[in-house]
């Protein structure tokens, strides 16, 4: 693992808004996540995960603080910068995946990439969709498939869009345990061998012990990390 920073976070706190009163979902959350590095964050339903990679992928706007991504500050783009810069450079794994339901799996594989203008071939599609367990889906609609299908068909379109870093909502949520891994060994091959950046939610112990560094939010604070490198 290299040691220079991909993103990091100041004080980065996101309010929502609830009736007369707000909920501070993140609350002044400082991280660093390195090139090259597979971060893993837990915390229980509603800590703020997901608020969290939210806000790193410039989906959401803070309330105050700031992204600092690859030196650039996220504070000076509007939002067709902000758009275009997460095209070229984040790759989202959603927590409800995502898929278009007009396109089927092929085409969804596809959508991504060729949003950031990256080319890719037929056969890197049903490579990765092999690697996946979904190779004979290509040709089916999203609504077609199980949660679990649609969930590595959602991994399949962000790895293959290949993008610095990859922020990944509970990717192994909806997965039995040997989909898990092998959606496991993927990140970790992408971490590996192309230096992509991971940061990962989850509610999976053993995924989380699995990863360079577990980061614990609590009520919208980290609360502590463990290093393992
Ligand atoms: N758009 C929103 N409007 C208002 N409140 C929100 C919104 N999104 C999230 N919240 C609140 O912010 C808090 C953090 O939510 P978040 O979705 O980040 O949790 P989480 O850690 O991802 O939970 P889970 O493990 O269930 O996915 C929760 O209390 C949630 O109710
Ligand atoms: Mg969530």
């Amino acid at each position: 693992m290299s040691n220079d920073i991909l993103v990091r976070t100041r004080a980065l706190t996101v309010d929502f808004s609830c009736g007369m009163t707000f909920l501070r979902a993140l609350d002044n959350v400082d991280i660093t996540i390195q090139r090259g590095e597979f971060v893993s964050l837990v915390g229980v339903s509603g800590s703020g995960k997901t608020t969290l990679l939210n806000a790193i992928g410039g989906l959401i706007v803070p309330t105050s603080g700031s992204i600092i991504f690859n030196s650039i500050c996220f504070d000076s783009m509007n939002e067709e910068e902000r758009t275009i810069f997460r095209r070229n450079h984040i790759g989202f794994i959603f927590q409800n995946y995502n898929l278009i339901p007009s396109l089927n799996i092929f085409q969804n594989i596809c959508f991504s990439a060729q949003l950031s203008q990256k080319s890719i071939t037929a056969q890197q599609v049903e490579k990765i969709a092999q690697q996946l367990g979904i190779e004979d889906k290509l040709t089916q609609m999203p609504a077609e498939l199980s949660g679990g299908q649609q969930q590595r068909a959602a991994i399949a379109r962000a790895m293959l869009a290949s993008p610095s870093l990859l922020l990944a909502d509970e990717p192994t949520g909806s997965l039995d345990s040997v989909n898990g891994r092998s959606i496991m060994q993927l990140l970790r091959t992408a971490v590996s061998e192309n230096n992509m950046s991971v940061l990962m939610a989850t509610h999976n112990e053993e995924f989380a012990l699995q990863t360079d560094r577990i980061i614990h939010i609590e009520d919208g604070k980290i609360i502590a990390e463990e290093s393992k490198k």
